[in-house]
């Protein structure tokens, strides 16, 4: 058991290499692919790949019949390279992050506030990603992605109609509320997010700014999906701060983002990660409510959106 944990990196490294190679969008519908013909396509040494490939079937990724392979039906997102499943290899496995994580002991002893992120590359992880737009896009369309997951369930539970200005702060490419504005017309929607170039649409306002220092004013619904999670407490109460500032009495903050409990394994294995990127972390909700307090806020209502989100409503208190 102890080797097997020792050695796990070579699971997602393998994995990485499948996709960032390109071999992956071979494997498309179920397809079978001759491991000579792929080396001899790619110029990739055949013995190399075979044992690629070997390693791969050992660990669930391909299954394997005469001479041929391909992806197990639990591995199929690998052959699309836009599923969240690529995108969040390409992303998490790219040097980029993939350094960081040598510098985390480092982190660790310091413990001055700097992310181990940001001791590998000099810049904290959003101000890194300024400079370097291919790692940036897929960030961005994997972050994408997980709004189209839950979105669905998301509009069940949640009623949007109750608002007519919603800003979705770091909000990013904007997919989330796209997609509510697909059920929800004739609101005005916006999203504040740090760009280097502001994405134009008929439909959503994109505004650029710094949620650290400013949130904009005039809207009853302020989202944050996925933000608190990337900050420290003082700067998690910091962007709450901002938004209570924004905000007239009756207007409402809805967090959605992973809630820690006792049972989940995936948000404790995300919380490291966290740590790791952006010395944010995940949090229980009386943390969330500590947080709220801080800022002048108060939790109104919570729900599950699945096993791993939920939204907290938080309203001036
Ligand atoms: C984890 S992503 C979440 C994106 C989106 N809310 C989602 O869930 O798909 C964090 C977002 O916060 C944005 N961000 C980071 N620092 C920011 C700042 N100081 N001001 C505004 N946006 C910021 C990033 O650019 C990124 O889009």
């Amino acid at each position: 058991m102890l080797v097997d944990l020792i050695t796990s990196y070579r699971k997602s490294a393998a994995i990485y290499a499948f996709i960032d190679t390109g071999l992956s969008v071979h494997f498309k519908n179920g397809a079978y692919i001759n491991i000579d013909e792929l080396s001899r396509q790619y110029g990739i040494d055949n013995s190399r790949l075979s044992r690629l490939c070997d390693y791969l079937i050992t660990i669930g990724v391909l299954i394997s019949n005469n001479n041929k392979v391909a992806l197990s039906d639990e591995c199929s997102a690998l052959a699309d390279p836009e599923s969240m499943e690529s995108l969040f290899i390409k992303w998490e496995l790219s040097p980029d992050c993939w350094n960081a994580w040598s510098m985390y002991p480092k982190s660790l002893i310091k413990n001055d506030g700097k992310s181990a992120f940001e001791i590998a590359h000099g810049r904290p992880f959003f101000e890194y990603f300024d400079n370097n737009k291919l790692i940036k896009s897929i960030f961005d369309s994997a972050m994408s992605k997980t709004s189209d997951i839950i979105v669905e369930k998301l509009l069940d539970i949640y009623d949007f109609s109750q608002y007519n200005r919603i800003l979705d702060v770091g909000g990013g490419e904007g997919n989330l509320l796209i997609k509510i504005r697909e059920k929800v017309k004739e609101k005005h929607y916006a999203v504040l997010d740090r760009y280097t170039e502001i994405p134009v649409s008929e439909n959503i306002d994109f505004i650029n700014g710094d949620f650290l220092k400013l949130v904009p004013s005039g809207y009853d619904l302020y989202i944050l999906k996925n933000i608190i999670h990337d900050w420290s407490d003082k700067n998690a109460i910091l962007i709450l701060e901002n938004c209570r500032k924004a905000m007239d009495n009756g207007a409402t903050v809805l967090l959605i983002n992973y809630t820690k409990n006792s049972q989940s394994s995936m948000i404790i294995s995300l919380d490291i990660l966290m740590d790791v990127l952006f010395s944010g972390k995940e949090r229980f909700l009386k943390e969330f409510e500590y947080l709220a307090n801080q800022a002048g806020l108060t939790i109104k209502d919570t729900k599950n959106i699945n096993e791993l989100y939920s939204i907290i409503e938080l309203s001036v208190k």
